[in-house]
């Protein structure tokens, strides 16, 4: 039944699955971006449907909301509205105190503001996701387009004041050109190696002029969900503390992909 999904896309769903189970009716519900948020759109489109709930969804990417829209969500726009109950999103990596790093799907200035506004914000990935260090995978910073080189060099003299020895800084490209996010902004992604402190990182790069927002998310996520392609699945309440790891209903789990069509 599941032969198609790769082993990261059959985690990735496991954890979407369980995510939809904290969306109750009349929730204002963030959508995150990616290819684990769009499992989990997928997942929330059905659920709506078969509970027949009314639920207002914002979501953080224009491919998002075409998603959201295709599977039936009500979606407004992030200017209609100052609170969300519930933001669910995936993250490129996550550490020991759960803290992200956020923006490999370039998303990332739309999903903080959106997560930043949410009661509850709820992480979901596959287990490889978990670090004991970020910084493997590379940090993306939003920028202005204007000045780009200054907004650059300003970020390198930050990273050397802060010791981050090993480094460098390239510009995201799509095709030929400089990456675009919604927003018109561009993306750095800061190769570290090992990110140390990252809450005085976000805020030192933050202070750089043409910094619009960078990917690291500290203290923001309330909930992390991890799943592998076994269908085990850990939950972790970061407020309360404490973790719970148990197996996904897999009669759901085919179940839902062959309503899922895949
Ligand atoms: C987009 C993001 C994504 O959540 C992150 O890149 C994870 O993506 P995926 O779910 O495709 O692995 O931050 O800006």
């Amino acid at each position: 039944m599941t032969g198609s999904l790769s082993s990261v896309d059959k985690a990735k769903l496991t954890a979407a699955m369980r995510s939809v189970e904290y969306i109750e009716d009349g929730m204002c519900v963030g959508l995150g971006t990616g290819s684990t948020s769009s499992w989990m759109i997928r997942c929330l489109g059905l659920k709506a449907r078969r509970e027949n709930l009314n639920l207002t969804c914002v979501p953080t990417s224009n491919s998002t909301e075409k998603l959201a829209r295709q599977v039936g969500l009500k979606t407004i726009d992030a200017d209609k509205v100052k609170e969300m109950d519930v933001t669910i999103d995936g993250a490129d990596q996550v550490d020991g105190e759960f803290t992200l790093v956020k923006g490999g799907g370039g998303a990332l200035l739309r999903e903080k503001i959106i997560a930043s506004s949410s009661s509850l914000m709820i992480v979901i990935a596959d287990s490889g996701k978990r670090v004991e260090t970020l910084g493997a995978y590379p940090l993306p910073v939003e920028v202005a387009p204007f000045g780009l080189p200054i907004t650059k060099s300003q970020i390198d003299d930050v990273l050397g004041s802060l010791n981050y020895i090993s480094r460098s800084i390239g510009l995201r490209m799509n095709g030929s050109k400089p990456f675009a996010t919604d927003g018109g902004n561009h993306i750095l992604d800061l190769n570290l190696a090992r990110i140390g402190n990252a809450g005085v990182l976000s805020s030192h790069l933050n202070m750089v002029p043409g910094v619009v927002e960078n990917g690291l998310f500290v203290n923001m996520c309330d909930i992390g969900i991890f799943a592998d392609d076994k269908g085990t699945v850990e939950t972790r309440n970061v407020k309360e503390g404490d973790t719970r790891t148990d197996d996904a209903d897999m009669h759901a789990f085919d179940a839902l992909v062959a309503e899922l069509g895949i």
